[in-house]
């Protein structure tokens, strides 16, 4: 796993809920593809209107997931074919665990294939302290790694 860039940003929230759901995503790259082959993680600071989002995007280089599971992915228990042979990965909850604390935090998650291979995942956090349940526990979680 290499950390190819990383912005300073900081968010609010629960710093256990956002770790947990960018490990979930990472462990994913990781353990679905083949070993040895590169994981890129990258944290943007994407300004907008509101203030900017940190955005973390996961990229492997495996098989990625069919287009008709993109989505699904993120259900609890849904494993896609081939995974639920293998032992890779765990129980089919993580991608809902991180879909969970993103929303928590007034943020979203979503999956795309590379175009040239690979799966990307996409965390996106609001930087701006906001009425969400996580964001009032008011704990700021810095970007270092
Ligand atoms: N990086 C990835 N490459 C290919 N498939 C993936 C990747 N990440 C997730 N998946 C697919 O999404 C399913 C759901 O992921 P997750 O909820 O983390 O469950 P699991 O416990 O199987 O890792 C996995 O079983 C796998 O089929
Ligand atoms: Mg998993």
């Amino acid at each position: 796993m290499r950390v190819v860039s990383a912005d300073g940003c900081t968010i609010t929230g629960n710093a256990e809920l956002v770790r947990a759901a960018t490990e979930n995503v990472i462990r994913n790259a990781v353990s679905h593809t083949e070993e040895g082959t590169q994981v890129d993680v990258v944290l943007k600071h994407v300004p907008n209107s509101q203030g900017g989002d940190a955005v973390i995007r996961v990229r492997d280089h495996g098989k990625g997931v069919p287009e008709a599971s993109l989505v699904d992915i993120f259900l609890p228990f849904y494993r896609v074919g081939d995974a639920r042979e293998r032992s890779a990965g765990g129980s089919g909850l993580g991608l809902s665990i991180t879909d969970r604390a993103v929303r928590l935090h007034g943020g979203s998650v979503k999956a795309e294939n590379s175009a040239d291979g690979g799966l990307v995942v996409e965390l996106k956090f609001p930087l701006t302290a906001n009425e969400t349940p996580a964001a009032k526990e008011a704990i700021p979680v810095s970007s270092s790694v």
